[in-house]
C-alpha cells in the first residue's frame, strides 16, 4: 500500500508538471491519453486493483478516483487556458485596421434612360397609372394590325424594323415576328386581357431601322392608355399639361396640341412645350419657340372593336413618347447615339450619382 500512495504521489506530480508544461491543445491530449486513455497509466494502475487485497483496494481504488479527477481536472483547466491564449492570438494579429483611409475606387453612375424612367414612373404612379409589360419580340398583329394598320397601309413604311423568320407554331399574323416598332404593342395586350377602367403606362425598348443624331436602331419609350366610360380629349389634355409641367419643373409650362395622324389614335396630337432658343441654347419654359415631345390622341374605335370593347360604351386616350428624347432635353445631352456608346466618360458626366439622385421631392 505504501508503495501505491508513492506511486499515485509521483503521478500527480509528474502529470501536474506536464499538463502546466503543455503549449497546445494537441499535446495535451497525448498527455490526456497517456494518464486516462485506454491504456494511461492511472487507466494500469485501476486494473491491478483486482489482485489486491479488499481492504487495501477500497483504499487504494478511492486514492486512484481521486487522482484521476484531479488530473482529468487539470486537464481541463489547461484546456481553457490554451483555447483563451489562442482566441487572444487570433485577435491581436488578426484585428481589421479601421483607422486606413477609403481605397479611392470608382464611383458608378445611374444612367439617364434609367434615372428619367424612374422620375416618369413616379409622376405616373401619382396619377394613379400601373406599370405594364409586352415583350419586345412582338407579332405583326399585335404592332400593327391591331392598332388600325391594315396590311399594306403606308404608316407602316414610318415603322421599318427588323423582322425575325415566321415562328413555325404560329399561323398567319401571330407568326410574324418582328422587333415590336413602339410600345402601343401593348395598348393592345392590355385591353385584350383586363377589363376596363385601364390606367396604364408601359416602358421598354423599341427598335427601327434608323441611325442619325436624333434616330438609334434601338430607343426607349413610354406609353400611357387611359380606358374608361367617359374619358375625353379634356382628361387626356390635363393629364399630359400636368405631366409636362411636372417632368420638367415648370409650373407655368405652356402647351400646344397640334393635330396630327396615328392610325390608331382618333384624333390624333402632337403634343409641344414652350420653350426659348435665344443665344444658342435651349431653355425649356416660356419662350417664343416650341418644341414637339409627345404623340398622343384619343383611341380610335377601331382598335377599342379589336380588342373586344363596345366603342359606345368605352372610350380613352393613348399617348407615347421617346425616353431619350425627354431625358435629352431635360440633362441637355446633344446626342442620342451617345447614349449607348457606353463611354464610361460620358456616364460619368451626364450619369446620376447614386446616392443623390434627382427625385420629386429635392428637385432635379
Ligand atoms: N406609337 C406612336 C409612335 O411610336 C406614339 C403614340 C402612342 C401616338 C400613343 C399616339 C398614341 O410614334
Amino acid at each position: 500500500m505504501a508503495d501505491m500512495t508513492q506511486t499515485i504521489a509521483q503521478l500527480k506530480t509528474e502529470f501536474t508538471g506536464l499538463i502546466g508544461a503543455a503549449t497546445d491543445l494537441r499535446g495535451l491530449d497525448d498527455i490526456r491519453v497517456a494518464a486516462l486513455g485506454k491504456n494511461g497509466r492511472i487507466t494500469g494502475l485501476m486494473k491491478t486493483l483486482g489482485q489486491l487485497d479488499p481492504q487495501i483496494r477500497k483504499e487504494t481504488g478511492a486514492a486512484l478516483n481521486v487522482l484521476k479527477d484531479e488530473i482529468a481536472a487539470l486537464i481541463e483547466k489547461q484546456e481553457r487556458a490554451l483555447k483563451k491564449q489562442a482566441l487572444d492570438e487570433k485577435l491581436a494579429t488578426e484585428r481589421a485596421d479601421i483607422t486606413l483611409s477609403v481605397r479611392p475606387e470608382r464611383k458608378g453612375h445611374i444612367h439617364p434612360i434609367s434615372q428619367t424612367m424612374e422620375e416618369l414612373t413616379s409622376i405616373f404612379a401619382d396619377m394613379g397609372f400601373t406599370v405594364a409589360e409586352g415583350p419586345d419580340i412582338e407579332d405583326d398583329f399585335h404592332n400593327f394590325t391591331a392598332l388600325n394598320f391594315p396590311p399594306g397601309h403606308p404608316a407602316r413604311e414610318m415603322h421599318d424594323t427588323f423582322y425575325l423568320p415566321d415562328d413555325p407554331d404560329e399561323k398567319g399574323e401571330a407568326a410574324k415576328k418582328l422587333l415590336r416598332t413602339h410600345t402601343s404593342t401593348v395598348q393592345i395586350r392590355a385591353m385584350r386581357s383586363q377589363k376596363p377602367p385601364i390606367r396604364i403606362i408601359v416602358m421598354g425598348r423599341t427598335y427601327r431601322s434608323d441611325y442619325d443624331m436624333t434616330h438609334t436602331p434601338m430607343f426607349h419609350q413610354i406609353e400611357g392608355l387611359v380606358i374608361d366610360r367617359n374619358t375625353h380629349m379634356g382628361h387626356l389634355k390635363g393629364c399630359l399639361m400636368d405631366f409636362a409641367r411636372s417632368y420638367f419643373e415648370v409650373n407655368d409650362l405652356p402647351v400646344r396640341f397640334r393635330p396630327s395622324f396615328f392610325p390608331f389614335t382618333e384624333p390624333s396630337a402632337e403634343m409641344d412645350i414652350g420653350c426659348s432658343r435665344e443665344g444658342g441654347g435651349l431653355k425649356i419654359g416660356a419662350g417664343s419657340d416650341w418644341l414637339e415631345i409627345l404623340g398622343c390622341g384619343m383611341v380610335h374605335p377601331n382598335v377599342l372593336k379589336n380588342c373586344g370593347l363596345n366603342p359606345d360604351e368605352y372610350q380613352g386616350f393613348a399617348f407615347g413618347m421617346g425616353v431619350e428624347r425627354i431625358a435629352m432635353l431635360k440633362y441637355g445631352i446633344p446626342d442620342l447615339r451617345t447614349f449607348f456608346e457606353s463611354d464610361v466618360r460620358w456616364l460619368d458626366h451626364y450619369g446620376f450619382d447614386p446616392l443623390n439622385r434627382p427625385n420629386r421631392a429635392t428637385g432635379g
